[in-house]
């Protein structure tokens, strides 16, 4: 796969906003499929848009519109500042942002931006034209934004720098926006895509589905697990407790979820052999969810190379079976993934290891089994520790509880539950 994406941003754009948030969650799966994102930034005013509230059935329209893309991709705490109009001449932003793009590595000109776009569209949106305003988020601009612990981006002098050089981007703005006005554009964000066979289409600031609609991705993995204290999963072909009747619950819930986005009508939930045995017949498949279980004696006379999308929409009826991990996440990416639906690996222990070592895997949703139980398979990334453990050392970071929420769209009791006796807790980790 390969392909090419040129977005064209302004800061002052809500859409901008929108679709830069949804770019940064895919960047590293765009990345893997050979996806080159080039970020520009342009002046939307002169591209001719029309504000919204020039037509009023839109404007209210896209007050829900508005919220409900900016909940999509995560944005919380958004506002539009009271002053919209005259804070939108971001031609003082747009300039500093050219010169750290060409001045310093594609990270820190993504991180400068997002330090624009935070200040002006979260409470107490900062107007960026002043001077000292400007000087003043630069200055506050941190590799990570939004984490206290994270490093700045530049130093005082940098800073200095980049105020002092705004007037040599003049031209290289006016030349960005003139592109993007060649390319059709009327206003932003506007993104000239080209696929990996070469055909270019243009994408406006209101298709929603921006990211997958772009000729991509690798699936994104993530794994569901429920582990003892010592990471124990399951004893005599069974799992260690009995009883668990909501944790349980919370499994069904969170993989049968489909994202409001997804073409697809249901998720994908790959696992051994074993670990399909160990379901109970009455219960199998998982109902409204793709069943892909992978078994060295699955003949290869089964898909995914026959007709994925018809044997997805009868998968209720019956398991997928395939050879070998491979060609069980190359099923799910036809038939779920690439439409946006999930990819859940549900184990066994094999089944886990051989997903962490794929370059997808990049979440694992654990239930924090506060107890020990006779265990003889463990989850084979020890995750006991956030900080200095052997999964903080892989890139592995346990998320907040907010985060785990917004991700899987349940709420969950802070500080745990209890159930049969046992305490447990739900915890979301990602691979950075
Ligand atoms: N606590 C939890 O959240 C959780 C979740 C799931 C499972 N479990 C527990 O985990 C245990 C089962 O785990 P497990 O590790 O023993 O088994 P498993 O991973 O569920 O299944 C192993 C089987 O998968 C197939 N397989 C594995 N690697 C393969 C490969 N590279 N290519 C093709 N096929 C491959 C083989 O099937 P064939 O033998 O048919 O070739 C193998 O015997 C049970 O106790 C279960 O209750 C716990």
């Amino acid at each position: 796969m390969g392909g090419k994406i040129e977005c064209f941003l302004d800061i002052s754009s809500y859409f901008s906003y929108v679709a830069f948030a949804d770019l940064a969650q895919n960047r590293d799966k765009l990345a893997a499929s050979g996806v080159d994102i080039d970020s520009k930034l342009t002046h939307h005013v002169n591209t001719g848009n029309n504000p919204p509230w020039t037509n009023k059935a839109k404007a209210k329209y896209l007050q829900c519109d508005s919220r409900r893309a900016a909940q999509r991709v995560g944005l919380v705490n958004i506002r539009s500042p009271p002053d919209l109009m005259a804070a939108g001449h971001t031609i003082s932003p747009l300039r500093a942002l050219h010169f750290v793009k060409a001045n310093y590595p594609p990270a820190t000109f993504i991180a400068a931006m997002e330090a624009c776009f935070i200040a002006f569209w979260t409470p107490p949106n900062v107007n960026l034209i002043p001077e000292e305003n400007l000087r003043a988020v630069l200055l506050g601009a941190t590799e990570k934004p939004g984490r206290s612990d994270s490093k700045t981006l530049f130093t005082e002098d940098e800073v200095d720098k980049i105020m002092k050089s705004r007037g040599s981007m003049k031209d290289v703005l006016l030349a960005t926006t003139q592109r993007a006005v060649d390319l059709g554009a009327f206003g932003a964000p506007w993104f000239w895509v080209t696929n990996d066979g070469g055909e270019q289409e243009p994408f406006f600031g209101s298709d929603r589905h921006l990211t997958t609609n772009i000729a991509m991705t690798a699936p994104e993995l993530t794994l569901i697990v429920a582990a003892t204290r010592s990471m124990g999963i399951g004893f005599q072909g069974t799992m260690p407790w009995k009883g668990l009747k909501r944790e349980m619950q919370y499994f069904a819930r969170v993989t049968t979820r489909v994202p409001a986005s997804s073409q697809a009508p249901q998720n994908a939930v790959i696992m051994g052999r074993k670990t399909w045995d160990s379901i109970p017949p009455k219960f199998r498949p998982l109902k409204n969810r793709l069943n892909i279980v992978i078994s060295r004696s699955a003949t290869p006379s089964h898909p995914p190379s026959s007709s994925p999308s018809t044997t997805a929409s009868s998968s209720s009826s019956a398991e997928i079976r395939v050879p070998s991990v491979e060609a069980a996440l190359q099923y799910a990416h036809e038939t779920s993934a690439g439409t946006g639906a999930r990819v859940f690996v549900m184990g066994g222990a094999q089944i886990y290891e051989a997903a962490l070592r794929h370059p997808a895997a990049k979440r694992v949703l654990l239930t924090r089994i506060d107890a020990e139980f006779d265990c003889d398979v463990f989850f084979p990334l020890d995750l006991r520790a956030d900080g200095d453990g052997e999964a903080a050392a892989r890139g592995w970071r346990k998320r907040s509880r907010e985060e785990l929420e917004r991700w899987t769209g349940q709420e969950v009791d802070e500080g745990g539950q209890e159930e049969a006796g046992i305490k447990y807790e739900f915890e979301m980790w990602e691979r950075e």
